[in-house]
């Protein structure tokens, strides 16, 4: 039997970054990326300790890396604070008065903050933590929606040593309980509520309810956002802008170890509870700005929008940490996509002059689906470079953001990394790298990524197997909160000396990395191995479907039979032939091993709220059995109900 994954789909196009971009970019030629990550990879150390020397540090360290695998410590003995390095450091000069947050609400308003004003809004809000007795270390619960007070929380805690968790805002009372409970926090931010595809969220609702039967929780920070009637309760809960009247607008940031815990983030693993991701401060800090810099390219005068939530990791590096130490100018938007209309981030982009995009695969098919017309309706010139994470980009999507979004002139960054890896990994340089459709390419500076078979030894060119990286790099997790042993069993027991990043891979004949899938996912088909993201691309090259997600069942002849999940485009019509002909159309594209036994056509699929399918939910559906586990993450409940019954019929 055959062990490695297979890989039958081969991309041809490539995209050369243009004269005009490659002019002005921080690394303007593949032979420079080449030679720079030869380099690197030579002395990771010398690399990222000189790009440390671009931040603030009010000690400087005596070691680079402390590596005790699988423990890291970077920067050793140096001291920094991250919100003296998003902020104090951009005053003295002309990005004082820079715009640093842009923030859209989603009824339609408007908040600009400059640098200044920034820094000062979280010198209070650092004040009020303090006086609601926080200190240096206590953990600090944020359940905010996407307004500048959620930035403006974070800054805060770090500029006094506080670790913040943010829980986010589309999560229910019982994610928020259990993040309070493991992560010992005492004090709880939050809003009376959001604004949601027009609706309000009650965010401070949910909070009541999480904390109904719990002692631990002294304080509840409530910002007034959405004007909602909240029930307070004396003692515990306080109001932001009430607090706002006892406090200044002085607070110094209080030096830090390089290694002081800077936030918790929770991400569901396939099984079991939710695990605490802990990122620290000088390595995170240092990783965040460096891929920030290169990979977006960011220069003084862009406007730069990452459309995630501050809830994902995502949000913390790419829209805070990273742009925020930049000195960047960064977009925020509170609110659904398509809301009141499917172009409203057109519409932003337009209105912003946005140069930056950066979103995910899964908002981009939904555009796809909604039309071009959108898009259309809008100017998006100023836009100059694209970026998408998330998951594996299907070439058909690629596509199509890069003609209707990036008007054909702006390279796209697909760039893989993980909650984990705190910091892109994988990733072109946007003047620098050849792109094509679907590969997030190659290994950032410093980043030794390789690909490997069950015994841990690397494969050859199109061999596919597992996604490991074999050396340490500064904004690595450095446990799971509370659980070492997890820690270790999880990411560094799979593959000796090797970080285990839980993707299957394969690196084409140029070296680039295509991702295929979670390695849990993988089917077995006849013994043959294939990843999910291919069948799926197949089924999306279809000009009738809009997106799709394969699962394995189990097959008494084959081990496994491939059941395809699929969501028609608005123009098309499931019928019996429509299904033969998507069957035939995989079986062209990849090989008749591939084509579905069956093709299930959907309305929606289950899909956590950063948008990740959740093929735990359709493998049991697919085989017929009852929904177990954990479904805390699903976004929409209605869609599983409607899944199961479309089986039963
Ligand atoms: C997993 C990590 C990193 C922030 C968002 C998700 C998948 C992520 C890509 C990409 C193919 C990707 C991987 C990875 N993934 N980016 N560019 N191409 N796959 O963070 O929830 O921790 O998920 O997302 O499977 O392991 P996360």
């Amino acid at each position: 039997m055959k062990q490695n994954i297979e890989s039958h789909l081969e991309e041809k196009r490539v995209f050369k970054p243009s004269r005009e971009f490659t002019k002005k970019a921080h690394i303007q030629s593949f032979d420079d990326y080449k030679r720079l990550h030869a380099k690197s990879i030579k002395n990771p150390e010398k690399f990222w300790a000189s790009e440390a020397s671009n931040l603030l540090w009010q000690k400087k360290w005596k070691k680079v890396l402390d590596w005790k695998p699988p423990f890291a410590q970077w920067f050793v003995g140096g001291q920094l604070n991250a919100s003296e390095n998003c902020l104090d450091r951009h005053l003295n000069g002309p990005r004082r008065n820079k715009a640093a947050i842009i923030w859209e609400g989603e009824p339609g308003e408007r908040r600009t903050l400059t640098y200044h004003q920034l820094h000062r809004e979280v010198c209070v809000f650092a004040n009020i933590l303090k006086r609601n007795q926080v200190k240096k270390g206590d953990r600090v619960l944020i359940y905010m929606p996407l307004v500048p007070e959620a930035v403006i929380s974070m800054l805060a805690c770090a500029r006094i040593g506080a670790v913040h968790t943010i829980v986010f805002g589309g999560f229910s009372s019982d994610s928020i309980k259990d993040r309070i409970e493991d992560s010992g926090a005492k004090v709880v931010v939050t809003a009376d509520g959001g604004y949601r595809r027009g609706q309000t969220v009650t965010l401070k609702q949910n909070v009541d309810q999480a904390l109904k039967d719990n002692t631990q929780v002294k304080r509840v920070i409530v910002a007034k956002r959405a004007n909602i009637e909240v029930s307070i309760k004396e003692g515990r809960d306080v109001w932001w802008h009430r607090e706002a009247e006892y406090v200044n607008a002085d607070c110094p940031a209080i030096p830090l170890d390089s290694e002081h815990p800077l936030f918790i983030l929770y991400t569901s693993g396939s099984t079991g509870k939710p695990k605490g991701i802990l990122h620290t401060t000088g390595g995170y800090l240092t990783g965040t700005a460096t891929t920030s810099k290169y990979i977006f390219d960011l220069k003084e005068e862009d406007v730069y929008w990452c459309t995630a939530d501050v809830g994902w990791i995502t949000g913390h590096s790419y829209l805070v940490y990273g742009p925020l130490a930049n000195g960047a100018t960064c977009v925020l938007y509170e609110g659904a996509p398509n809301w009141p209309e499917p172009d409203r981030f057109w519409k932003i982009i337009e209105e912003l002059g946005v140069t930056i995009l950066y979103t995910a695969p899964t908002a981009i098919r939904a555009f796809m689906k909604w039309g071009d017309e959108w898009p259309k309706k809008h100017n998006l010139s100023s836009l100059r470079l694209l970026g998408t994470v998330g998951e594996p980009i299907n070439p058909e999507a690629w596509m199509w953001y890069h003609t209707n979004i990036g008007g054909g002139r702006c390279p796209i960054v697909d760039t893989w990394w993980q909650t984990e890896t705190g910091m892109i990994l994988i990733t072109p340089l946007p003047g620098a790298t050849p792109l094509k459709p679907g590969t997030a390419t190659l290994p950032f500076f410093g980043v030794d990524a390789a690909i490997v078979d069950d015994h841990g030894k690397e494969v050859g060119p199109n061999e596919g197997g597992k996604l490991v990286i074999r050396n340490p790099w500064p904004a690595m997790l450095r446990t799971i909160y509370g659980d070492k042993p997890r820690y270790k069993k999880q990411y560094w027991s799979e593959v000796k000396g090797c970080y285990f990043t839980g993707d299957g891979a394969r690196r084409d004949k140029d070296g680039y990395f295509w991702i295929v899938g979670r390695i849990d996912d993988v089917l077995n088909v006849a013994g043959h191995r294939l990843g999910t993201a291919e069948v799926e691309s197949a089924l999306v090259g279809h000009p009738s479907v809009a997106e799709s997600a394969v699962v394995g069942r189990p097959d008494e002849i084959k081990g496994q039979g491939v059941v395809a999940f699929v969501v028609l485009r608005e123009t098309h019509k499931p019928s019996k032939d429509l299904a033969e002909v998507l069957r035939k159309h995989v079986g062209n594209a990849i090989g008749p091993i591939a084509k579905p036994d069956e093709i299930r056509f959907a309305e929606a699929l289950p899909k956590t709220r950063s948008g990740k399918i959740m093929r735990r939910l359709l493998k049991q559906i697919a085989s017929g059995a009852t929904i177990t586990g954990d479904t805390t993450t699903l976004e929409d409940f209605s869609v599983l109900t409607r899944l199961t019954k479309s089986a039963d019929e």
